[in-house]
């Protein structure tokens, strides 16, 4: 069933994590114009929902790419109410280095305003950073969290703006899930322009 294999995604870091998310970026954006949004390694899609839920920014509309052709269908099926509206929302199985950023044909999409990506730590090649045009939003994530998987992780908010250098910060920060064990962990978060 759906929510049995992705009951990862609504663990309290991850679902803490993209409301920390949304409000900062409320708080960041423009709050009048509908703009279009690229999450990379968007999973199943829970970003997507939790920004089109709370109704605060206005959007145009999301793309989210994921290598995960499964996770990219869960994806669709989270947020059909505005695949069913004109294609607001789209997923598509994709490598987000192949991206390009100038050309939102191919995804049935303007050009992204705002390039999220909350997987950062799960990608060891920067190719989609470096591919991201400058001037452009960005939204980036990244955890301390010790697990496999997380081949790309950092320790502080200063290592997360090392490694993604942007050309005006609008808000970085982190924020401590305390489980009071071991398996307590920091999420880091950049907003800002490339
Ligand atoms: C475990 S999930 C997401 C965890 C993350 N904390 C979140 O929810 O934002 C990481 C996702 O990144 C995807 N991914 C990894 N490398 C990718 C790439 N190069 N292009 C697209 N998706 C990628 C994986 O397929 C996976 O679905």
């Amino acid at each position: 069933m759906l929510l049995e294999l992705e009951k990862d995604s609504f663990a309290s870091g991850q679902i803490g994590s993209k409301l920390w998310l949304c409000r900062e970026l409320e708080k960041t954006l423009p709050s009048t114009t509908p703009l279009t949004y690229w999450v990379l390694g968007g999973w199943i899609g829970m970003l997507p929902f939790l920004i089109r839920s709370r109704e605060v920014l206005p959007v145009k509309s999301i793309r989210s790419f994921d290598l995960d052709g499964v996770a990219s269908e869960k994806a669709e099926i989270i947020n059909n109410l505005w695949v069913w509206q004109e294609w607001q929302f789209k997923s598509f199985r994709a490598d987000c280095n192949e991206l390009d950023f100038n050309d939102g044909g191919p995804f049935y999409s303007d050009a992204p305003d705002v390039i999220i990506n909350t997987s950062t730590e799960h990608m060891p090649n920067q190719k989609w950073f470096e591919n991201i045009p400058e001037g452009r939003w960005v939204v980036l994530q990244n955890t301390d969290m010790k697990i496999d998987d997380h081949v790309n992780k950092v320790t502080s908010v200063e290592q997360l703006k090392e490694k993604f250098p942007l050309s005006q910060t609008h808000y970085s920060g982190e924020l401590y899930f305390d489980y009071g064990n071991e398996t307590s962990f920091k999420r880091f978060m950049l907003i800002g322009q490339k």
